[in-house]
């Protein structure tokens, strides 16, 4: 079969735009309000998106309330998770897990649990945190370093994909006659002794349905690359410039072979925003009205910073002045530029685009042509195998998104019309994974 298209879903209830709430048909309430998550679930299900997915913090302040209101306060993951795997049947369900603040034990209890009662559906993305308060939530003085926290991540990883095998498939017979429920020559000690953990297992959960539940990570760091290529089935990143995403894309696909692994085994899904409407201009209308109910005092210093331009000496309502050679002007005018469909910029224009788009994930503003062609190129120009859909308002840039885009997907022949399967692996293409301590026997 052709390569085909990922489409996820990146749960943000209050909308990725900082404002997206405040539309008059934005909803503000969809971080907490429990049906209307199951009927997002299910709509993306019909859609058939291949995974609904859940991110984590571990800190929180009431500043974050006009930057990112959507991550300021929200349910934890694995809980929503489970309850959205009762309600649906054959979507991918991700939840994040921080290493850094976590048990290995645990969080394969956990995983594995979730696999077994969404019948076969489980995943987890592995982070290991880039917010230092987190440390004060969990009897810390700081957050650990990027290479301790790495180093955390991986053997945590080996401990939980360790035990997801204690249990082989076939021990526990059952055998009603002879009484024997379960066959110990097939349940395992792990007998894990590293630097970090001793665990030794076995876990008190079954395998899980898909042998191990996929792993996605999320990060740009070398490490978090590393971890990816050596680890992930999916990574997560950001990226709003083709040609640097197809970096990215290159390099972390050259780094599989070192560990003895095939590029399809790992797919690249940055995150998109589209704010989505039936015509250009009509999207143009929608991003200038999001813009217009930020909560801004309009402070220029981190546009300032990462364009390596001072831009405190002009009226915000001013011209863009000439950025010709500042460190990163050109390429933030030029996303700006496509955005709002004009070349007359002013500072005011810029500060919004990059308000809107310094996350890095991918922004367009645009009709369904536009949105649809654009997923299509970064895909053939294989700078994604697919995306991580971050809807700017709720529930209406979603339903824009499926109503509009999709279908135009299914023309290009780039997205599935129906799932092929029930698992998640089926939706990735991945093989069920043989057990490890199986293989010992042979
Ligand atoms: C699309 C995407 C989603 C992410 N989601 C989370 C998240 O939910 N929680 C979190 O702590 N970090 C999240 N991150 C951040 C990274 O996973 C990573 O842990 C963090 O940036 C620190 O690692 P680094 O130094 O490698 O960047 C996300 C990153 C990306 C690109």
């Amino acid at each position: 079969m052709n390569r085909q298209l990922h489409l996820g879903y990146f749960l943000f209830g209050t909308g990725y735009h900082p404002a997206g709430w405040r539309l008059p048909e934005g909803k503000a309430d969809g971080s907490y309000d429990i049906d209307f998550i199951v009927e997002t679930a299910q709509k993306l299900e019909k859609a058939k998106f291949d995974f609904f997915f859940l991110g984590d913090r571990l800190a929180t302040t009431p500043s974050m309330q006009h930057i990112f209101p959507s991550q300021m306060t929200r349910l934890e993951p694995f809980t929503l998770i489970s309850y959205i795997a009762a309600v649906t049947k054959q979507i991918g369900l991700i939840a994040t897990v921080n290493t850094t603040y976590s048990e290995p034990y645990n969080v394969a209890r956990y995983t594995t649990s979730l696999d077994h009662l969404s019948k076969g559906r489980a995943s987890w993305n592995v982070v290991t945190g880039s917010d230092p308060n987190a440390a004060l939530n969990f009897s810390r003085d700081k957050h650990w370093d990027n290479e301790k926290r790495y180093d955390y991540a991986e053997e945590f990883i080996e401990i939980v994909r360790g035990l997801a095998d204690t249990w082989e498939d076939d021990s526990l017979p059952k055998n009603k006659k002879t009484g024997q429920f379960a066959d110990p020559a097939k349940v395992h000690e792990l007998n894990h002794v590293g630097e970090n953990f001793s665990v030794r297992g076995p876990l008190n959960v079954h395998r899980p349905i898909q042998g191990q539940v996929p792993l996605i990570t999320a990060g740009y760091s070398p490490r978090s690359q590393q971890l990816a290529a050596k680890y992930a089935d999916m990574v997560f990143t950001g990226g709003n410039d083709l040609e640097e995403a197809k970096r990215f894309y290159r390099e972390v696909k050259a780094k599989l072979a070192t560990y003895g692994r095939e590029e399809q085994d790992l797919k690249v899904l940055p995150g998109l925003v589209p704010i989505v409407e039936e015509t250009d201009e009509a999207a143009i209308q929608k991003y200038n009205q999001l813009n217009e109910l930020l909560v801004t005092d309009f402070d220029l210093t981190a546009l300032s910073e990462r364009i390596g331009y001072d831009f405190s000496q002009h009226d915000i309502l001013d011209a863009v002045p000439n950025l010709v050679g500042t460190k990163q002007g050109e390429k933030w005018l030029k996303l700006t530029s496509a955005a709002i469909g004009t070349e007359d910029i002013t500072i005011k224009d810029l500060f919004y685009f990059f308000t809107s788009a310094v996350r890095g994930h991918l922004f367009v503003v645009g009709g369904a042509d536009k949105v649809a062609d654009l997923i299509e190129m970064w895909f053939v120009e294989e700078a994604a195998d697919g995306f991580n859909l971050c809807p700017p308002y709720l529930p209406g840039g979603l339903d824009k998104f499926i109503d509009l885009v999709i279908p135009r997907l299914q023309q290009k022949g780039i997205f599935r019309t129906d799932y092929s399967g029930n698992t998640f692996r089926d939706h990735l293409g991945l093989e069920r994974p043989e057990n490890r301590f199986n293989r010992v026997k042979v």
